[in-house]
């Protein structure tokens, strides 16, 4: 039976990508009944939380989505398989973290999940349904789901076997501006061989999205633009950061050159912030995921070129560590350290390999006691990520719920993540109650740092020259 129109979406995963980009597909497509499934019973309980601040994901805008959507064409579910025995279209956005043990080990994707959804569909799902991926997946995944979902059928007796389009889909929303994003992309990739499928799905974004961006590629070349995009905005940021040491050691400004670079139309402003270190679900996953593809394919100098842009990555996180170690007099040890920012960047709640976590484990390791704020990532989270530093070593932290409370009786702050808050801090109060000297680590260029140094404090800036930020 063909279907001419689509009625109901599954979206299998409510995480970071399934969440917001079904709120977004709800709120335009009022006629389409959506259902996000996830075994995540907590994190399904937490998206139908009578309260909207109680969300398991914090993204500007999507609170107001939820308020307006759910219970009406936009529901949340622990059942995936009725939701999948319901859906004419199946979107998978699951985790497909980087493997590791095993084969590949710390380069490729598991692909574990995936799989699992791959039979989850293939044993519920009605015949001619559309499998969207929606995840960052690696190179010819959508193999693998079509061969799953065709192969896994042989134990079944039935002598009509289901048959299954499988398109392409990636998500190129950036996390803290998902909503806006999902409203207004750049572009919408669809990759695939099935041309009614992917008219289907056109006719879907059609609803909020103009035509000329919805571009159609082939199954490889989609999955491969997905990786490719983002090892190319990593590497912006890999090679602006590398820039940032030659900065501190030359006193040139990292700002200053930023935007001189920065107006060469070529180039191009945006993705040449100086940081310390990209973090996020996707930069490194991704990349590791080319080196590894590049590797299968003996393509080693390839590899190693990628490889560079992690490597980069790491350098710049332990170099930060180690500056703050060098300035606190070779010794943290007894030490009280304020982390500001915990999440990977701002506006969001996702830690997913930030920076944050490598730095406070060097400085754990090195015996300092760490008080962290961040507005919006809670203890729990902290634990998680910090668990493995307690493995090693006695470690000492708490999360605290202001810049005051963290910043008390502490001899340095770090500025990891670039919360709007950090840019109005009242350093003249803050002086008075931290150890002297107090020193300041501003990681993100965010802070008034000629306040800072009015205040007292012994400010650090990523990317300038000690002499650069006590001028004032
Ligand atoms: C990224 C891609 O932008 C998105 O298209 C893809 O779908 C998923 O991966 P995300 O990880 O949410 O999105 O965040 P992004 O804004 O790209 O930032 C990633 C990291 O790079 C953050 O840690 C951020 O602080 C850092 N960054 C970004 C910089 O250090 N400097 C910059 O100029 C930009
Ligand atoms: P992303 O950033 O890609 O959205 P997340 O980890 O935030 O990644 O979300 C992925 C979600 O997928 C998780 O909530 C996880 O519980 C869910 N998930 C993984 N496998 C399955 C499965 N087989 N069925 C349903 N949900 C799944």
């Amino acid at each position: 039976m063909e279907k001419n129109e689509i009625k109901k979406i599954c979206c299998i995963g409510a995480g970071y990508v399934g969440g917001p980009t079904m709120a977004v597909f709800a709120k335009y497509c009022p006629n389409i009944q959506i259902t996000v499934a996830d075994i995540n019973e907590l994190r399904i309980n937490a998206w139908n939380h009578k309260n909207t601040s109680k969300l398991p994901i914090f993204e500007p805008g999507l609170e107001e989505i939820i308020i307006r959507r759910r219970n009406k064409n936009l529901f949340f579910t622990c059942n995936v398989e009725n939701a999948i025995s319901d859906a004419d279209m199946i979107f998978i956005s699951v985790n497909t973290p980087t493997k590791t043990k095993g084969i590949g080990a710390g380069k490729a994707s598991d692909l574990k999940w995936v799989e699992a959804s791959a039979r989850q569909i293939a044993k519920y799902a009605k015949s001619n349904t559309i499998v969207v991926e929606k995840s960052t997946l690696p190179v010819r995944t959508a193999e693998t789901i079509k061969n799953i979902l065709l192969r896994s059928q042989e134990n079944d007796l039935k002598i009509e076997k289901k048959s299954f389009s499988v398109l392409s889909n990636p998500e190129f929303l950036s996390e803290g501006q998902a909503i806006k994003d999902l409203e207004n992309p750049d572009r919408v990739l669809i990759g695939g061989d099935d041309e009614k499928a992917i008219r289907l799905l056109t006719n879907i974004y059609l609803n909020w999205i103009p035509a000329h961006k919805i571009i159609k590629t082939n199954l490889w070349s989609s999955e491969l633009s997905k990786l490719t995009s983002n090892a190319f905005l990593a590497q912006r940021i890999s090679s602006i950061n590398s820039i940032s040491a030659i900065c501190e050691e030359t006193g040139a400004d990292i700002n200053q050159v930023k935007n001189a670079v920065g107006m060469d139309n070529r180039i191009g402003q945006q993705f040449l912030k100086a940081g310390p270190g990209f973090g996020g679900s996707c930069f490194q996953k991704d990349i590791l995921n080319l080196v590894y593809l590049c590797e299968y394919y003996k393509l080693d100098d390839v590899a190693n070129y990628w490889q560079g842009v992690v490597d980069i990555n790491n350098w710049q996180k332990s170099r930060i560590s180690k500056l703050i170690l060098d300035y606190l007099f070779g010794n943290v040890s007894g030490k009280k350290i304020t982390i500001l920012g915990f999440a990977f960047k701002a506006n969001t709640n996702d830690t997913r390999q930030s920076p944050s976590i490598q730095i406070c484990k060097d400085l754990l390791l090195e015996g300092a006691e760490i008080s962290i704020y961040d507005p919006k990532v809670e203890k729990d989270k902290i634990e998680d990520d910090l668990k493995f530093v307690s493995y090693q070593v006695e470690t000492k932290w708490s999360r605290k719920d202001s810049i005051e409370e963290a910043s008390k009786d502490s001899d340095a702050i770090v500025v990891l993540t670039e919360w709007e808050e950090f840019y109005n801090i009242n350093w003249d109060f803050i002086y008075t109650i931290m150890r002297k000297p107090a020193w300041v680590f501003d990681t993100r260029s965010c802070i008034n740092y000629q306040k800072a140094n009015k205040a007292g404090f012994n400010v650090w800036t990523l990317g300038n020259a000690m002499e650069n930020n006590s001028q004032f």
